[in-house]
């Protein structure tokens, strides 16, 4: 069966109250529209319209690197089914006459390929089927806002009827329409121009065709999407928290059937993809973003937040750590609360404690920084010890310079290395050191006044208002 695919992205979205077009708000931290490019591609369509409103040719350009979509402009926003005429004269350029047309909602992101593919061949079945109409229902709780499917005595659908136009009987009908139809391009060449605006929003229905198409004896058929969240439309904010609790709630049952331990499923948010070895172990509040990967028996502590993340096997992530684009090894342990920044990768067995900032930097095997410091834009070798409080002075004002750190190093606390420099292997550095040039390999290097002094008739300065109060 040969299929071009039409995504409707051009309405306004007035509900979302947004300056944003409802279709790039984001679902699992990507567009709506994304996720149907990527569902519709999978269909392997001969091609790809999407129809977006004059307003916002924003789509088309975000979207700029994706290839082989046709963007079609629906010039004003008269209803679905003018909409879908905008793209008739590219399917009569091509001359489609022999394809059908899948006609998908930019606002219904999260419509499986295996429901579409069962949809398709559910109307391909169809021995008329170049001449027959198929839609995708669904049966919901509340249908209020959506389209009611209307049925005949032999329990056919002969009508899809708007809420506003329906009557308080139609009103309680519970099976739905999901707004994603599928039909010859022949038959809606045909009956597309024969749509009128008579309704309570004086718009084009694309739902209308249903009735239009019983009236001229064309065959319906349905196919009923037996989990309605997923062919769930998002009109306002409140459906978007909806359709985005669902989304969750898979992406943490996929990752649970491969063997990951999660505490509490309703509390971990896959704003991407997550790859996870076996008895992974994953706290609550805890987001990932982007492309991350867990080895195998790695923890994640409560309220953790990863970026694109490469993280290898046995490591623990301890509680309120912040991680963006770090490479670790095995065995290492982060945080709690630490913060590690892009372009830093952690070799096997590394410590990073509380209150860190790792920034663009090597870190060798089984070195630590346990406390409290600043490393940024530096190399450090294997079993290093960085004291509490140490700081790479990396930034001029101007440019950002590199601190190496070779082998079995130890930096006493609160030491700031300014950048460039190089500390050679099995230094040590006393605490409360500014090193500013290279040290010398095994040596111990200081530059703090050792001699603790006491001042005599030193005076502790008060203000003026407690020196009249004492006085
Ligand atoms: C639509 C269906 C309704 C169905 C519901 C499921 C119609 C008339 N109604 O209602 O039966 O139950 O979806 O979610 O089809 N759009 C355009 N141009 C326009 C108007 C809309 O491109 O002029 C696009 C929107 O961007 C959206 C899609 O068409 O992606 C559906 O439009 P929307 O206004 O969301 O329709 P619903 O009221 O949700
Ligand atoms: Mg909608």
């Amino acid at each position: 069966m040969k299929i071009s695919i039409i995504i409707l992205a051009a309405g306004l979205g007035k509900r979302m109250c947004s300056s944003l077009p409802k279709v790039m708000h984001p679902i699992g931290g990507k567009p709506m529209l994304a996720h149907l490019l990527c569902t519709a591609r999978a269909l392997s369509p001969t091609n790809i319209y999407v129809v977006q409103n004059a307003l916002s040719p924003v789509l088309s350009e975000f979207f700029s690197s994706e290839k082989g979509i046709t963007w079609v402009t629906q010039a004003q926003q008269l209803g679905t089914a003018d909409a879908v005429k905008a793209v008739i004269p590219h399917l009569s350029a091509r001359k489609a006459e022999d394809e059908y047309v899948l006609i998908l909602c930019g606002d219904t992101p999260l419509v499986s390929v295996e429901l579409l593919t069962r949809f398709l061949s559910d109307l391909d079945q169809n021995k008329n089927s170049q001449n027959t109409i198929g839609f995708i229902s669904t049966n919901v709780d509340n249908p209020t806002g959506l389209g009611r499917v209307i049925r005949n005595e032999q329990n056919q659908a002969v009508a899809i009827v708007e809420e506003r136009d329906a009557t308080d009987s139609i009103r309680t009908i519970s099976e739905v329409n999901s707004g994603i139809l599928a039909l010859s391009t022949a038959l809606l060449n045909k009956l597309l121009p024969k749509l009128s605006n008579q309704n309570a929003q004086k718009e084009y229905y694309l739902t209308d065709l249903i009735q239009l198409a019983v009236a001229q004896g064309i065959s319906i058929t349905t196919t009923l999407a037996p989990i309605s969240s997923e062919v769930m439309g998002v009109n306002t904010r409140h459906q978007q928290a909806e359709v985005e609790r669902f989304y969750q709630q898979k992406q943490v049952q996929e990752i649970m059937e491969k063997g990951a331990c999660v505490l509490d499923p309703n509390r971990v948010d896959i704003r991407g993809v997550l790859n996870c070895g076996t008895d992974v172990l994953i706290d609550i509040n805890t987001i990932f973003e982007g492309n991350n990967t867990l080895g195998a028996r790695t923890k994640i502590g409560a309220h953790c937040i990863l970026i694109n993340c490469d993280i290898s096997e046995d490591v623990e992530i301890l509680p309120f750590s912040f991680l963006s684009g770090v490479k670790i090894g095995k065995h290492c342990q982060i945080g709690p609360y630490a913060r590690i920044r892009p372009d830093t990768v952690l070799a096997d067995s590394v410590k990073i404690g509380n209150f860190v900032e790792v920034k663009k930097s090597h870190i060798g095997t089984e070195s630590k920084i346990n406390h409290l410091s600043y490393v940024g834009d530096a190399v450090i070798g294997a079993s290093v010890n960085i004291g509490a409080g140490t700081i790479t002075c990396n930034y001029d004002g101007l440019f950002k310079h590199q601190t190496i750190i070779e082998d079995d190093v130890h930096i006493g606390s609160d030491t700031q290395l300014v950048a460039p420099v190089i500390i050679r292997k099995g230094t040590t550095i006393a605490a409360g050191s500014t090193v500013t040039r290279n040290t010398e390999a095994g040596k111990l290097t200081l530059t703090q006044d050792l001699n603790q002094r006491v001042i005599e008739n030193w005076v502790r300065p008060i203000s003026s208002e407690r020196k009249k109060s004492k006085e």
